[in-house]
């Protein structure tokens, strides 16, 4: 039985539930994670089309709070607040993910959330929170099927089922629900991997890479010109796509064994190598599109021309937009901090960058 039959099973047998007086609550934090091999590409609802590997972040996260009582009435009822002010925007958004969400949780229909949430990165950051946000809601949705049918007491269990629910408002959503390394998408180099939830990554990886950091630097606070699902649509026709998804199963194999070995040159190789494919990718697709900037590009000279001089372990990762992910060891903070004060923020937008790291 695969796990969507399996959580279909369970709404079966939670169809109703007990009436309850009163307004009970549940509340999540969940942070964001930067996608090492990413997930570019997507078919049916929600499944990659090439498995993905990400580190889950500590400082970047969103915190959603629901209120929720019964009601007579059946159907989704919701009010959902954004940093304390109701929101239309990403209301309309949540909206449509409690309606898919309905199928596994028809318990839904039975009640009225209050939707509080808020995120710990400034909004105009640009930083991708479709992660974090997602998977803060489907964490609070199964602590309401926890609160109201006892279920879900197993924390790998609950976590699992956070973790599918969390795929279907946003991919990457998945990975965000586990700590440290993540992989999401079947790939025979990991057993016990699929396309439906996101695993921790199940192998041993060297000590040096738990002092994983990562600076935000901020090069651009406006919205994505392109929505990450248009951008994954344009993969069903764009010309590079096989080759793409066969590159992206080996740079996991390299990446696993990087991390495994400790072999830090592989992991900057592979992690470059993956930044500039996904950028390449939506340059190439039709119609082509380009999120990086000019400042985008300077971060990356500088990061290279530091890496060949210093020799010192550092690296850069993009997601879908301009902002660029330096990755660096803590035990080399003093150093990169001087670094980034010196050469990278007249890059930034008013000079903002955000301190992050792996959440082990
Ligand atoms: C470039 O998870 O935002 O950040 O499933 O349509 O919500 P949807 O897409 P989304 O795509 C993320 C793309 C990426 C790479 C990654 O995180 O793996």
């Amino acid at each position: 039985m695969n796990f969507e039959e399996r959580y279909s099973e369970d709404a079966l047998k939670q169809n109703g539930i007990k009436p309850f007086d009163g307004v009970l609550k549940v509340i999540w934090r969940s942070p964001s994670n930067i996608a090492l091999v990413k997930y570019w590409g997507k078919r049916n609802f929600q499944i990659p089309e090439n498995p993905s590997v990400s580190f889950t972040l500590r400082n970047s996260f969103t915190e959603t709070e629901i209120e929720y009582h019964c009601k007579k009435e059946k159907g989704v009822s919701f009010e959902f607040y954004f940093e304390g002010s109701e929101n239309r925007g990403f209301g309309e958004r949540v909206g449509k993910y409690l309606s898919v969400l309905s199928r596994f949780f028809p318990f839904l229909d039975n009640l009225h959330l209050k939707i509080m949430s808020k995120n710990s990165f400034p909004h105009s950051s640009g930083i991708a929170s479709s992660a974090s946000a997602m998977s803060a809601l489907a964490l609070c949705i199964c602590s309401i099927e926890k609160q109201m049918f006892g279920t879900l007491q197993d924390e790998n269990e609950f976590l699992q089922k956070a973790s599918f629910m969390a795929r279907l408002g946003s991919g990457s959503a998945a990975r965000s629900v586990w700590p440290g390394f993540v992989v999401w998408g079947k790939t025979k180099t990991l057993t016990g991997s699929s396309d439906e939830v996101a695993i921790p990554l199940p192998v041993k990886t060297d000590n040096v890479f738990y002092g994983l950091k990562d600076a935000i630097l901020i090069t651009s606070p406006e919205k994505k010109k392109i929505s990450s699902s248009a951008g994954h649509r344009l993969m069903e026709k764009h010309p590079f796509a096989e080759a793409r998804y066969k590159q992206a199963n080996e740079n996991i194999e390299l990446l696993v064994g990087a991390l495994q070995k400790g072999d830090k040159n592989m992991f900057v190789e592979v992690v470059e190598n993956e930044a500039l494919t996904l950028h390449s990718l939506m340059m190439s697709s039709n119609p082509g599109f380009t999120l990086m900037n000019e400042k985008t590009w300077k971060i990356i000279d500088e990061i290279r021309n530091y890496r060949e001089t210093t020799g010192r372990f550092i690296a850069f990762t993009l997601d879908a937009g301009p902002n660029v992910h330096l990755l660096y060891l803590e035990k080399d903070k003093d150093e990169i901090l001087k670094f980034i004060e010196q050469k990278l923020i007249v890059f930034c937008d008013n000079g903002r960058w955000i301190d992050d790291g792996i959440n082990l």
